[in-house]
């Protein structure tokens, strides 16, 4: 992460739950139960092999473009025209035909269906992979990248293509208040009331495909050691920055390490 991103992002973060760039945390303890309830967080690298770019891989949207060009807040207030363009862009790619869902999105959506307990997703993800994967608990905290807000009336529209600022808001009637609904850096990630409920009562915490280098996500394994005493699991293709935080880790492709963990779960489940 380039060092003026990460001051931008930090500058912009007083408070706990921004989303922003930080250092690693301490190790807490953990502890299993039968059937806990389970978090699942997930990240960019669940979408790879669907087609989508992650964002801090060697080849991921980071290295091709800054974070403060194209997501913050001060970035649409100074181009929206380029940020429009950026999400136009990650819009029709997210469209393409090509790009589905799976083994392990649906790996996931069929853990819901069949743990005896509650299973919450969180996802970064601002695609729609999950949904389409059959996943239902789910919360986006960095929003969806298929919907544009109002900063006019607030109102939500999933039913939009490109967004531009001559746009006019389909609810308010008024123009160029329409921006893609995702949290950029600095602001606040989405439903942070409900993932920390979830994350207090659970026995189980399972983080896929994300490289833990953005708060207050890549905080959650630290919560959940110290917190919920709950058991923690890393399913990545490489050592995230938290990966010694993690009780349990297995490396490689989603799509091969997420059926075989979720197989693995639901060996003695009917
Ligand atoms: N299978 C599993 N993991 C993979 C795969 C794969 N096929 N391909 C890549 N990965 C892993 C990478 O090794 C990396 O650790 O996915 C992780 C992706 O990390 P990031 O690109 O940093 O994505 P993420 O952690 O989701 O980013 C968090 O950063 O810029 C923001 O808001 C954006 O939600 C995003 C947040």
């Amino acid at each position: 992460m380039a060092r003026r991103a990460r001051a931008v992002a930090e500058a912009k973060a007083p408070a706990a739950l921004l989303l922003r760039l930080t250092p690693a945390v301490e190790p807490g303890d953990f502890h299993a139960m039968a059937h806990p309830s389970i978090v699942v967080l997930s990240g960019a690298g669940i979408s790879k092999e669907s087609g989508l770019d992650t964002f801090r891989d060697k080849d991921g949207l980071w290295a091709k473009v800054r974070i403060e060009d194209v997501a913050t807040p001060e970035a649409f207030e100074r181009d929206p025209g380029r940020v429009h363009a950026f999400y136009n862009e990650r819009r029709r790619g997210l469209r393409n035909s090509n790009v589905q869902p799976t083994a392990a999105h649906r790996a996931l959506a069929e853990l819901e269906q069949r743990w005896p307990s509650e299973v919450l997703l969180v996802t970064q993800n601002i695609d729609d992979l999950h949904e389409r994967a059959g996943s239902h608990k789910l919360v986006h905290m960095h929003g969806e990248l298929l919907k544009a807000r109002c900063a006019h009336c607030g109102a939500l529209d999933g039913g939009l293509d490109d967004l531009s600022i001559e746009l006019v808001c389909p609810a308010c009637r008024e123009q160029g208040g329409l921006r893609p609904h995702v949290v950029w850096f600095g602001e606040m990630p989405l439903e942070m009331d409900r993932i920390y409920e979830a994350l207090g009562r659970c026995g189980l915490f399972i983080s896929i495909g994300t490289s833990g280098n953005v708060y207050p996500a890549a905080g959650f394994v630290q919560e959940v050691r110290q917190v919920a005493r709950a058991r923690t699991v890393e399913l990545n293709l490489e050592p995230s920055e938290g990966a010694t935080l993690f009780e349990e880790r297995h490396y490689g492709p989603a799509t091969e390490i997420v059926p075989a963990y979720v197989r693995r779960l639901l060996a003695d489940v009917a």
